[in-house]
């Protein structure tokens, strides 16, 4: 059911996660009207020993007149990660707070929403199920929210999907990865499948390549502990980008259906063979290792631009597209696939993250002038937008071209209307079920298995990160790799976003 007594339990919730994503996704929950005060209570469990007051404290960054009401709600138990008493005390506040709402409804739902360092996850997990979980005879659930990383490498990773697949069953676990989250990366689906405009055109002998970006200018930043030990490959690309390529690139699913649209994503990831190291350019950025917890001999990637795509294994080339990995180990020829380009980087001299799908040359130019490539960019963030570049008559006398967009910018046609926080929608799903946008089991095998020989040589010191300036465009060598796999920049275009 999904309604009755509901606790959403917040665990490692003194830390930053917590804090800064976790609280104040359920406090915008809260304040829609989606959290009711009749029925929701929420917990905080860490380490830390402190009263409700002082959770409160911490948490409440915001001002707001909603604020005190929300923080009404906020319980806080204090208690370790792998000894029973904590969990059994814990238990025993929920289950207080339920038979106090559960009067008239009965049921009771209980979501762990797992805000913690992945090494305690096997011991608190075990916790919960031997301790937590929801008992009520007249039903509800137990739901249990993980967040990244799952692991190091494909081995890592299936060893604590077995443990968790021992305690939970698939139904009961929601990975998150909180791209899926964002509103333009849920509007994929819909742009794909409910536009004629683009059928004809998503496939390889239309699209010349398709670039996946995701770039900040700021580097690891207070984390540079937690980074070293993952590097962007497995803090960005194997997750973030990888979740949104499958999107861009999956064939359309038989209904909205959550697992009909996770197979057509695990049937992408299975398709896609290792990553060449050629076809790699790493970069760490210089001053990286002043941060005192970053080891100083370390080759962490900083930044990683990676040439790939898929073939599918059948060897058969589908309707719409053949993606591959650059061609030398494939053996495909060039011209019969689409090239994949995966670009990640800290510290670099602007923040986005986009999608840029690159059409092919018109054949016959009879302007005879050199045309700009036709794009089709979705830009994730910052400025949502939707563009479309295209070649037009320059304005005047002279039958000249230049290069023109059509825009949707969301600041501009939605305005007033305010995209929720991708924590906020991915809690909600879970509150509701639906596991649609959360990682499957197998669907992060396939993703393991993509990456994880690239990341072991990398671990194994026979890749080297290249230096690149902080506040550059990151080494050359990464141009160069996009120009290799086809990429064709046109000069003198900027897209800049409509100011209101
Ligand atoms: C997190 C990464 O998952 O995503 C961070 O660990 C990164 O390194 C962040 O900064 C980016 O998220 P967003 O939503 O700001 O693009």
């Amino acid at each position: 059911p999904e309604t009755g007594c509901l606790s959403i339990i917040v665990l490692g919730a003194s830390g930053d996660l917590a804090k800064k994503k976790t609280f104040p996704a359920l406090y915008h929950l809260f304040k829609q009207g989606f959290l009711q005060s009749h029925e929701v209570h929420i917990f905080g469990y860490a380490r830390t020993k402190l009263s409700d007051e002082g959770l409160r404290d911490r948490i409440r960054g915001w001002e707001s007149e909603d604020l005190v009401n929300f923080l009404h709600l906020i319980k806080y138990v204090s208690g370790s990660y792998d000894q029973e008493e904590g969990f059994v005390l814990l238990d025993k506040e929920i289950s207080r707070h339920e038979s106090l709402r559960n009067i008239q409804v009965g049921t009771s739902r209980r979501l762990f929403y797992l805000a913690l360092p992945p090494s305690v996850y096997p011991s608190v997990c075990k916790m919960i199920r031997s301790y937590c979980m929801n008992q009520s005879d007249l039903g509800g659930w137990t739901r249990i929210v993980v967040e990244k990383p799952f692991g190091k490498d494909l081995s890592s990773a299936e060893e604590l999907s077995s443990h968790l697949g021992e305690l939970f069953t698939e139904s009961q676990l929601y990975r998150i990865d909180h791209y899926l989250g964002k509103e333009l990366v849920q509007n994929l689906l819909v742009l794909r499948f409910a536009n004629r405009l683009f059928m004809p055109l998503w496939n390889r002998d239309n699209i010349a390549n398709i670039q996946i970006v995701f770039r900040e200018d700021f580097g690891t930043e207070g984390r540079g502990g937690y980074f070293d030990q993952y590097g962007i490959i497995r803090d960005i690309i194997q997750n973030h980008l990888l979740q949104v390529f499958c999107l861009v690139a999956m064939e359309k699913p038989v209904s909205l259906k959550p697992e009909y649209i996770r197979d057509e994503k695990v049937k992408v990831l299975q398709s896609v063979l290792p990553i060449a190291p050629e076809d790699v350019v790493l970069g760490q950025y210089d001053g990286y290792k002043d941060d005192p917890t970053v080891s100083q001999d370390s080759n962490t990637p900083t930044l990683q631009v990676s040439s790939c795509g898929f073939i599918t294994k059948d060897g058969k080339v589908k309707d719409w597209l053949l993606f591959y990995f650059l061609l030398a180990l494939t053996k495909v020829p060039f011209s019969t696939g689409v090239p994949f380009i995966l670009k990640a980087g800290k510290a670099l001299n602007s923040r986005k993250a986009e999608i840029r799908v690159q059409f092919k040359d018109v054949p016959g130019d009879i302007l005879s002038q050199s045309q700009g490539r036709n794009e089709f960019v979705i830009r994730l963030q910052p400025s949502e937008a939707m563009y479309m570049k295209l070649t037009v008559k320059k304005p005047g006398l002279e039958m000249s071209t230049i290069q023109s967009e059509l825009d949707l910018s969301y600041g501009q046609r939605y305005q007033g209307v305010q995209i929720p926080e991708a924590y906020e929608r991915l809690i909600l799903d879970t509150i509701r079920g639906d596991q649609q946008h959360f990682v499957r089991r197998d669907e992060l095998k396939a993703a393991w298995e993509i990456f994880t020989p690239l990341l072991h040589k990398i671990d194994g010191g026979e890749m080297k990160s290249l230096p690149y300036k902080p506040g550059s465009r990151g080494p050359a060598e990464a141009d160069e790799l996009l120009a290799k796999a086809g990429y064709v920049q046109t000069h003198g275009y900027i897209w800049i976003p409509p100011t209101l």
